[in-house]
């Protein structure tokens, strides 16, 4: 009879395998299930392929929580340079894309194969293809009935993962065992999504798809200054994705299309010097060609600058740096990459993982409440968090 597991880790993810091989290296038998063809496969589909793995300016005020506090704990104890270190060790290349955010230079499947490869030298074993029915407390331990049978384990951690991409086997799995244990789940939302526009924006935008510009957008008390792209349903690129953390259903954007300076001054002293000329010139040699043709189209006006009254000018200047547009919604689960919410933190050490009153049992990774910015952020929560209840098991 195969002796039972002293850990069974449910999901085979960025967390799941990084506290798996840390609790192997510590002598446990450690036993990972996923229901999942394949191990880590939101880590494959990540940074375009190439796996935004850390971020080496990483701090507690980079996540978003109900219990802000709860994060700082694992992320001092595994730092980014911990995890360079290991990358590292694997001769894996990589590449410092914005100031801080690393990337495999060849592709996201070092990663995995880096962590497969550490779970073996571990001694972890790893069931694909299984699914757990049901887990319950079993003497000091907790007992699962699974697709392949009944498993009775010391402690088990759940590490299945947030909602996002429900095709890549993202279920709400993690929530509900959290609920059946009496514990709370913080209201859950699609974050890091592209927006989708209202039909009359949608069709003003549609020629624009492609199009990226430098821009800093607003939302509550959100603000980044990162770049934005037109689609075919809306807007994306980073700026977007970064402020969708902050948006709820009904709120307007702010963007500003010239962050590097108000619109007003720069247009009166280029009226004062190159009167003759076109607004769609002078805002071509600032913006994307066809975003400068589209601007005055959608406004029905491209005037001589000499024809711009002082009022017309504040106009424009409130076009172009406080360019206010209401999302439809956002893109949601489908290509969302992160969930905001989970897990409520409150019940949970934030040094083992293990759930206050019931130690068999723990969380870690994206089901908790704790959510990254863009930027290889949720990563490092990830291994920081897989490594804390890992080094406690
Ligand atoms: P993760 O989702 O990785 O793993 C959960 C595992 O649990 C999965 O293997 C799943 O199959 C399994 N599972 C779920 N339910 C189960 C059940 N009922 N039974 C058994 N198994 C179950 N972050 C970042 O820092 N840098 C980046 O570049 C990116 N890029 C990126 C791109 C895209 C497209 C997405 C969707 C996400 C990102 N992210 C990212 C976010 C990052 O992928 C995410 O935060 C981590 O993968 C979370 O790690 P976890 O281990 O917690 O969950």
């Amino acid at each position: 009879m195969t002796p039972q597991p002293d850990v069974v880790v449910i999901g085979a993810g960025a967390a799941g395998l990084m506290c798996a091989l840390t609790a192997g290296y510590a002598g446990r038998r450690v036993l990972v299930l996923d229901h999942a063809n394949k191990a880590g496969k939101k880590i494959l589909m990540s940074g375009g392929g190439r796996c935004n793995f850390t971020n080496l300016s990483t701090t507690p005020a980079n996540f978003f929580s109900a219990n802000p506090a709860f994060c700082i704990s694992a992320l001092k104890r595994y730092r980014p340079e911990h995890f360079v270190e290991l990358v590292e060790r694997h001769a894996i290349e990589f590449v410092e894309k914005t100031p801080g955010q690393l990337f495999c230079a060849e592709s996201a499947k070092d990663i995995v194969a880096m962590l497969l490869t550490e779970c073996d030298w571990a001694g972890v074993e790893i069931r694909l293809k299984t699914s757990v029915e049901s887990l319950e407390r079993y003497g000091e331990g907790m007992c699962l009935h699974t697709s392949r049978g009944r498993i009775e384990a010391g402690a088990v951690v759940i590490a299945t993962g947030g909602l996002s991409i429900p095709t890549m086997g993202a279920t709400g799995f993690g929530y509900d065992i959290a609920r059946q244990f009496g514990l709370e789940v913080t209201e859950t939302r699609a974050a890091l999504a592209p927006f989708t526009l209202t039909s009359s924006w949608k069709a003003r935008v549609a020629d624009l798809a492609g199009v990226a510009c430098d821009i800093a957008v607003s939302c509550r008390d959100g603000r980044y200054r990162e770049p934005m792209l037109f689609t075919h349903r809306g807007l994306s690129g980073p700026g977007m994705l970064q402020i969708s953390s902050y948006w709820q259903p009904g709120d307007e954007l702010e963007i500003d299309l010239l962050p590097d300076g108000e619109a007003f001054d720069a247009l009166a002293a280029a009226r004062r010097e190159t009167p003759k000329r076109k607004l769609s010139t002078w805002l071509s040699e600032r913006l994307p060609k066809r975003l400068a043709q589209s601007l005055g189209e959608w406004y029905g006006e491209d005037p001589l600058l000499a024809e711009l009254s002082n009022a017309r000018l504040g106009e424009w200047q409130a076009r172009l740096n406080q360019w206010r547009i209401k999302p439809a919604g956002t893109e949601g689960w489908r290509t969302a990459e992160v969930t905001m919410g989970g897990v409520d933190t409150r019940a949970i050490s934030s040094k083992t993982f293990e759930v206050h009153g019931l130690p068999p049992l723990r969380f870690i990774g994206e089901v908790l409440d704790v959510t990254g910015e863009l930027g290889g952020y949720n990563f490092q929560w990830a291994w920081a968090s897989g490594v804390a209840c890992g080094q406690a098991l």
